[in-house]
Order: C-alpha cells, then sequence, then structure tokens
C-alpha cells in the first residue's frame, strides 16, 4: 500500500514528538507528514537522566538511552484525532513494545496498539522495532518475531504499515533473513537507520560518561552515522528491486545538509526523516532542506526527486 508524503521529508520518530504541543508544532512545519514519538501500551517515564546528550563533540551526532518516554497509546489516539481535524497532512503513528503493567506480550501490544491508533485516524503506522535503550533485544534482531509482528498487525490494519529498523551492520545473513520476512507482507515502507546501538561518548573535563542508563551506552544518531545509513538504504532499495516488491525504504540518518539528502535519494531513499537535525535546528530544517534539494534538483536537470531515486551509479 503507497503511502504519499509531500515534501519527502518528515521527522524521525523520537525527538520533541512526545507531547501534543510537540506534535502541534511538526503539524504547523513544513514536514511533509507527523511522526509520533513511539508509542507503547502503557505510559512511561524512560530511563534515569541525563539521558540524551543533544550534540557531541566536533558536532558528530547526538547520543540518547531515552527507554520510550511516552504518553501511552491511548492518549496518542486522542491526540491524533484532534490533529486530524485541524490538520490535513498525513499522521503517522509510531508504535513500539516495551515490558508493561499488564504482562500483555509484544505481539499483543503491537495488535492492541495498531487496532486503537487505526479508529483514531492515523494515516499510517510505523512500528519501532528496533530500539535499542530497553532491557530486552530488539524484535528486529529476531526474525520469528519480526514475522508474529507483522503478521498480527497487517491481519489486523487497512491502513498502510511501515517498519523502523536497526543497522544491521556487518550481519548480511540476517539482513537477508529479515528482508525476505518483509516481503511476506503488505508492508508500505522500511525506515532505515534507527540509532547505531552501543556507543558511548566520554567527558575528559569530569573523566565521566556523557549518559546515565545503560552504564552510558546509548544510540548515536547524526553527522556520524550517515555512510552507515546510505549503506543500509541502499541494500534495502537493491533488494526490493532485485525482488520486484513495492516497499519503499526511507531514509534517516545523518541528515544535515540538502547534499545529505541528495545521497539518501540516489541510495534508494523516496523519503526522509530526520532525528537529530530536529533536535539542533527545529522545525526551521524541513523547508531549508527541502529548498536546498529542490535548488539541487533544477541545477542538476531533475524534475523531481523520484526521477534521483535509487540512481546512484557504481564506480
Ligand atoms: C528511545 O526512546 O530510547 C529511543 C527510541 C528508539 O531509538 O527507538
Amino acid at each position: 500500500m503507497r503511502l504519499s508524503i509531500y515534501p519527502p521529508i518528515t521527522n524521525a520518530s523520537g525527538p520533541n514528538s512526545v507531547t501534543r504541543e510537540e506534535l502541534e508544532r511538526l503539524a504547523q512545519s513544513a514536514s511533509g507528514a507527523v511522526v509520533t514519538k513511539s508509542m507503547t501500551h502503557c505510559p512511561r517515564a524512560g530511563n534515569p537522566e541525563p539521558r540524551l546528550r543533544e550534540r557531541l563533540p566536533n558536532n558528530i551526532g547526538s547520543l540518547n538511552s531515552m527507554g520510550l518516554p511516552n504518553l501511552g497509546y491511548h492518549q496518542y489516539a486522542q491526540i491524533i484525532s484532534h490533529l486530524k481535524e485541524r490538520y490535513r497532512k498525513p499522521l503517522i503513528a509510531s508504535i513500539a513494545s516495551a515490558p508493561c503493567p499488564h504482562r500483555l506480550d509484544p505481539i499483543e501490544q503491537y495488535r492492541e496498539i495498531a487496532t486503537a491508533l487505526e479508529e483514531s485516524g492515523a494515516d499510517a503506522l510505523e512500528l519501532n522495532l528496533s530500539c535499542p535503550n530497553l532491557e530486552e533485544v530488539p524484535i528486529a534482531m529476531d526474525p520469528q518475531s519480526v514475522r508474529h509482528v507483522l503478521k498480527a498487525v497487517t491481519r489486523e490494519v487497512k491502513i498502510p504499515v511501515g517498519v523502523k529498523l536497526p543497522p544491521y551492520n556487518n550481519t548480511p545473513k540476517l539482513f537477508e533473513e529479515i528482508a525476505r520476512i518483509l516481503l511476506e507482507f503488505e508492508i508500505a515502507y522500511v525506515a532505515t537507520i534507527n540509532s547505531e546501538p552501543l556507543t558511548l561518548d566520554i567527558d575528559v573535563k569530569t573523566r565521566t560518561k556523557v549518559i546515565r542508563p545503560n552504564d552510558g551506552f546509548g544510540g548515536l544518531g547524526g553527522p556520524a552515522v550517515l555512510p552507515i545509513a546510505l549503506a543500509e538504504v541502499h541494500r534495502f532499495y537493491r533488494f526490493f528491486q532485485k525482488h520486484r516488491a513495492r516497499i519503499a525504504v526511507w531514509g534517516v540518518g545523518g541528515i544535515v545538509t540538502a547534499e545529505d539528502a541528495i545521497k539518501h535519494f540516489l541510495a534508494g531513499a523516496s523519503v526522509i526523516q530526520i532525528g537529530t537535525l530536529y533536535l539542533w535546528e527545529g522545525p526551521a530544517a524541513f523547508a531549508r532542506l527541502w529548498a536546498g534539494v529542490q535548488e539541487w534538483l533544477h541545477a542538476n536537470g531533475y524534475n523531481s526527486v523520484e526521477e534521483l531515486v535509487g540512481t546512484v551509479k557504481d564506480l
């Protein structure tokens, strides 16, 4: 099922997309869609502070171990109904699972939240299978669990379903296994990558780690992960082309300049998302990036982003 996003730039689920006010700000911005923070069955306070270092030295990126702080899906269902009445842009509900007092298993959590958010008027769902900051191993690392979640959700809802995946880095067999499972379902898009897991920074003045949870280890986003994101976008794009799958690839990771965005499109992304950049620059980033992308297209003889998608040449 196709999902049309224009301009093809949205926020990445996470940064400043938790509260009603933050989501309203996104709805009023030049973002092509609003993507919520990943919502869980129960509200969550998240991990202990400090859990986010917004800017690492030399502007290489951001480091977080937020632990999915969010209002719980009942609240987001109400917020989405409200935004739906006031704004016309696509509203994408990001969904995650986490241990919860109701003791529902993860598959049941995804299914229940997905059904409720479809009823609330969400235009699409983004299944976050890749949060690196919980004690549990992310579902995206276990092919059978990925299959079970996708089966449970896609047979329940009619709106487009996207999947947010981690970088598979140097695990080509796992990458291939997951990509093949995606072919079994009607998936609208793959958003890749979530933050690079298990990364660490140290403040040499205080000689401490820069975030507290999980022994200081967290997910890295921002410029440092651009080449990792491009590689994941490109291999998913090539895989889907080879198998004639109509699954779009949405590029997430390391985009700061219009040139970074163009690289994602060349690698195979048809939509891009910004996370760390949105933290750094706020809503102004959408219009700046889109103007830069359009300028580049014009200067290089392209009429649209679609003409560019996946056209990177081998050397
Ligand atoms: C978090 O809340 O820990 C970040 C969410 C994610 O990266 O999936």
